[in-house]
């Protein structure tokens, strides 16, 4: 089925890797307008070499912390210059460290609340003024930790349950203006090459969150037998996104994790 995704404006924050990469590419095979906005320029670019030889309109790369909202409005208004207006906002940005809460402070809760939860405010707040005037997409990432608690993923998986609920209620608000608003939520969701990741990723050191034992321990507790790549992500993103896929779908959390999550 044709997504209608041509041509079209999309902003994938994190979009230099694994998840993000994933969403980018998808993109880019749908022929979209890309503005990848990420603190990893050298990554980012690579990706969008790799995305405009799979067929993207064009992709600019524009660095940005995505919870310094100044650089979020200046990313967003290159968006708007180059490509004339943001059609789909992917919030992608996420980071974590496991580690029981008990063994965290209040300087690593502060660093995960601006990275998962400020920042997809800063750029869903930004966006959003100009997305009412034209309607629009807005898909953010979360995680199966948002759905059911996940031992050393307190803070994160607390901030993860914040944006499925805060895009319910931007869901209610603007579907009036033609805005779509759905959260995708992955869960283990591993790079297959070195190449897929970033020297900011979480999966830099691809062992640092689970060894390759832990790793066959989680895809053998799964429905479907096997861990989550970047690709299954995407798919579920463009599915998301797309008016012609999805133009009646709005405030829905979706698992793509192997059966991890079941909600009825
Ligand atoms: N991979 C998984 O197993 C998994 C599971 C559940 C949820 N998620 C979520 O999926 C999303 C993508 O995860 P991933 O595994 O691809 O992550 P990743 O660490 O591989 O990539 C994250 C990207 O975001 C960029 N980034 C980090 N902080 C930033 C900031 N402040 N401003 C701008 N860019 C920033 C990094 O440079 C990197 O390119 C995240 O929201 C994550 O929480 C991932």
């Amino acid at each position: 089925m044709d997504l209608e995704l041509g041509n079209k404006s999309v902003i994938v924050t994190g979009g230099a890797s694994n998840i993000g990469r994933a969403i980018t590419l998808a993109f880019a095979r749908e022929g979209a307008n890309i503005t990848l906005a990420d603190l990893d320029v050298d990554q980012g670019e690579k990706v969008a070499a790799q995305a405009m030889e799979l067929g993207a309109a064009a992709v600019e790369v524009v660095k940005t912390d995505v919870t310094d909202m100044t650089q979020v409005q200046t990313m967003v208004n290159v968006a708007i210059e180059k490509f004339g207006g943001i059609d789909v906002l992917v919030n992608n940005v996420g980071w974590d460290d496991l580690m029981f809460f008990m063994d965290t402070t209040p300087d690593f809760w502060e660093k995960i609340i601006k990275i998962n939860f400020v920042g997809m405010l800063n750029c869903t707040h930004t966006v959003l003024g100009h997305m009412v005037k034209t309607g629009g997409s807005i898909v953010s990432i979360s995680s199966d930790a948002s759905r059911q608690g996940e031992p050393r993923e307190a803070v994160y998986g607390g901030m993860k349950a914040g944006i499925n609920s805060f895009m319910k209620t931007i869901a209610k608000e603007n579907g009036r203006y033609g805005v779509r608003c759905n959260v995708v939520c992955p869960g283990v969701t591993v790079p297959q090459d070195d190449e897929e990741v970033g020297d900011g990723s979480m999966w830099a050191d691809r062992n640092a969150m689970f060894t390759e034992e832990q790793f066959a321990k989680i895809a053998a507790s799964l429905p479907l037998k096997k861990v989550g790549r970047p690709r299954d992500l995407a798919n579920a993103v463009l599915f998301m996104a797309s008016n012609a896929a999805a133009g009646h779908v709005t405030g829905q959390v979706l698992s793509v994790s192997g059966g991890y999550s079941m909600i009825g």
